[in-house]
């Protein structure tokens, strides 16, 4: 297909900690999957991270690590442009122009500045409570139609199309209205240790979050901590939070169904069960930690990436911020 003709994706990541298996079941694990037969950006938000205070130095170590894991993760450079967000400064310019087509009382209801404040609650900065803006302007520069998400961006991408819908209604067609694609299977996989909670990368207890790159053994203990209930058996149930976190998990690594699952464990305990949830994810991850132990190590090279990546990107968001400028009557 010509790549005029193909439908575009655009996901974003933030660099913001050492990502977990939650952002690569319910995101990156996915990216791959449209790379073929859509127009793909992929892109590192650290214009999102600094909504949160951040360590420079760290975060200009994770921009690079979080370019470096996409690769790993099966992003081809030369199939998908992958670039920073802050390398393309129409984000940041289309973000203020939404900001004020983005209503206060939206802002105010989305449960992750809720959740974010509470936990910052000595940093509740403008960025974010604005963040959904400029997520949207993120989607909306390139003319996106899909987005890979996990579930708990749903919110904001509702946010994106009413926004888009409501500056089309202003000005006539200026932004294709995108559409989710959320992993049913895995699109909130939850913390090891409270599992009614998502896992998040920011988490304190780290015995909650199994990081992409953790070693077999800290994936192995982190597991066998893994809180479930009293009953032995492995059986997936709403009313068994930890076991049904784990039997997704176990589902996600092996292909195997919930029924084949159970049939497996059956008679065993719960112990054997982590023992092989365990095994199973960190074998599947196994190949992403040595390609990004190679590629991480190439500084150069992540550079030449986020280059050509920004090039690319830059020409598209360009075009559409003609059209934005043009039609809310900024002299060009
Ligand atoms: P971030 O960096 O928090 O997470 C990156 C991706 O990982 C998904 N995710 C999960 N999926 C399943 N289970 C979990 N426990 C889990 N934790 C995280 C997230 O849903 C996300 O897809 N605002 C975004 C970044 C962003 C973006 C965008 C995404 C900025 N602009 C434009 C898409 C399009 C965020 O903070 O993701």
């Amino acid at each position: 297909m010509a790549e005029n003709d193909k439908k575009i994706v655009f996901s974003g990541v933030q660099p913001s900690g050492n990502l977990t298996i939650g952002n690569y079941l319910g995101a990156i694990k996915n990216f791959s999957r449209f790379s073929e037969d859509y127009k793909t950006f992929y892109c590192v938000v650290d214009l999102h991270a600094i909504t949160v205070r951040q360590v420079p130095a760290e975060l200009r170590k994770r921009t690079y690590e979080t370019l470096a894991l996409y690769m790993a993760c099966g992003l081809d450079p030369k199939e998908n442009t992958l670039f920073v967000q802050s390398h393309v400064p129409q984000h940041a310019e289309l973000g203020w122009i939404l900001d004020c087509y983005t209503m206060f009382g939206e802002l105010s209801r989305m449960t992750q500045f809720k959740d974010k404040s509470a936990k910052n609650a000595q940093n509740i900065n403008a960025g974010l409570f604005t963040y959904p803006a400029l997520m949207a302007a993120d989607i909306l520069l390139y003319q996106t139609d899909i987005v890979p998400v996990g579930i708990d961006q749903k919110q904001h991408l509702e946010l994106a199309r009413d926004v888009a819908a409501r500056f089309n209604l202003i000005y006539s067609d200026t932004f294709k209205i995108p559409e989710g694609y959320i992993p049913t299977d895995t699109m909130k996989i939850m913390s090891l240790q409270e599992p009614t909670a998502k896992m998040s990368k920011s988490d304190p207890n780290e015995n909650a979050v199994v990081r992409i790159l953790d070693s077999k053994d800290d994936i192995m203990r982190k597991f066998k901590r893994a809180v479930t209930d009293s009953e032995t058996c492995v059986r997936y149930s709403e009313d068994k939070p930890g076991v049904s976190n784990l039997m997704t998990i176990y589902r996600a690594f092996t292909g195997k169904t919930f029924d084949e699952i159970e049939r497996e464990f059956d008679g065993k305990g719960y112990g054997d069960f982590k023992l092989a949830v365990g095994e199973a994810c960190a074998d599947g991850l196994t190949s992403v930690r040595d390609e990004f132990a190679r590629l991480v190590q190439d500084k150069a090279h992540l550079e030449a990436v986020m280059k050509a990546g920004a090039e690319d990107a830059y020409g598209y968001a360009r075009r559409t911020m003609s059209k934005v400028r043009r039609k809310i009557g900024f002299v060009n």
